[in-house]
């Protein structure tokens, strides 16, 4: 057997979106962007390098990778060959902890803990800004993954300048809970990454990268002062400005379901009882609803209850991290 690298790293939930890139094919983002990295729904990928494969050999959750998810993740690791100047072609294995069918996107944990394995594998000793900028390279959101904690992926000039940065460890805000909301399943019809080349087509746009810079001095904020407050206003805000982004868009993007609406007004109802609620959506139908340890069984309770809807519960863990070499 040859050698083997293992990473793992957390998904995680952005409350400041990053939606539309300045430069395609690069992962340039057209903003700023701030997220905590998840604990709980984690990827873990193994890369060995081979002398006589002749090809990748890529293996996710069990399966072959085929079509894109195949093509994506060798073009990534071309890209990690080319900065080590090697040729070695990887086999790669990976399995996230989180069920992948119920539409939690994985491809922020997958591609930071294959940058870390991939990167340390081929010989590359990054440090976490040049890694943060390699994990850009898959996904976008990857790029904050390969930090813990509360992430700022700074929008940058160009791709060096792009890389995300800890604005607080983990350590920082443990009580803070996001409750992910299973609405619906199934996998989206529309890829982030077609969602990201259409945004420019919105007449929203505009005005959104306007708001943004505002909002994310409120959640820099609200990171300090750890308030939930603070930090979920801004987080509705944007996750309502980033999706009339996506309805705006030509063709249109709608990823909310009627379920979506459902939880939204609950978490309102939620929050007239001062129970402490706020939601967030990414690109899909389910809703991420944030409170802290102190309210999270009654907000589960009523989700469950009145919804019906299944539940993941996480909060904030650390950055990708290797976690088996082999041979020692
Ligand atoms: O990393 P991508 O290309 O899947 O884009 C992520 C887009 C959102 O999840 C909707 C927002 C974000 O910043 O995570």
């Amino acid at each position: 057997m040859g050698y083997a690298i293992t990473a793992e790293a957390g998904a995680n939930i952005a409350f400041i979106k990053y939606w539309g890139n300045r430069i395609e094919g690069q992962n340039l983002p057209l903003n700023s962007s701030i997220s905590m990295t998840l604990a709980n729904c984690i990827t873990r990928t193994t890369v060995e390098l081979s002398e006589s494969a002749r090809a990748d050999e890529i293996v996710l959750d069990g399966k072959p990778a085929e079509g894109k998810a195949r093509a994506r993740t060798t073009a990534f690791l071309e890209s990690v060959r080319r900065l080590a100047a090697r040729k070695e072609h990887a086999l790669v294995s990976s399995e996230s902890s989180f069920p992948t069918d119920c539409g939690i996107a994985s491809s922020a944990s997958g591609f930071a803990a294959l940058a870390l394995a991939a990167a340390t594998a081929y010989g590359l000793d990054l440090q976490p800004r040049e890694l943060s900028t390699i994990a850009r390279l898959g996904s976008g959101s990857a790029a904050r993954s390969v930090l813990g904690g509360f992430v700022e992926l700074r929008h940058g000039a160009d791709h060096e300048e792009a890389y995300a940065q800890q604005l607080a460890p983990h350590t920082a805000w443990l009580e803070l809970r996001d409750l992910i909301v299973i609405v619906s399943k199934e996998e989206k019809e529309v890829s982030s990454a077609e969602g990201h080349r259409i945004a420019h087509s919105s007449e929203m746009l505009a005005a959104r990268l306007a708001a943004v810079p505002e909002r994310a001095e409120r959640v820099r904020k609200a990171i300090e002062e750890r308030s939930l407050a603070l930090l979920g206003q801004a987080a509705e805000e944007d996750a309502f400005s980033m999706h009339a982004v996506m309805m705006t868009s030509k063709p249109h993007l709608l990823y909310w379901r009627s379920g979506t609406l459902e939880v939204i007004r609950l978490v309102w109802e939620l929050r007239k009882q001062n129970i402490d609620s706020y939601f967030t959506i990414d690109a899909g139908p389910n809703v991420h609803v944030l409170t802290t340890e102190r309210y999270l069984p009654e907000v589960e309770r009523r989700v469950r209850a009145s919804l019906g809807f299944r539940t993941i519960c996480d909060h904030p863990g650390p950055g990708a991290r290797i976690v088996e070499r082999r041979p020692e």
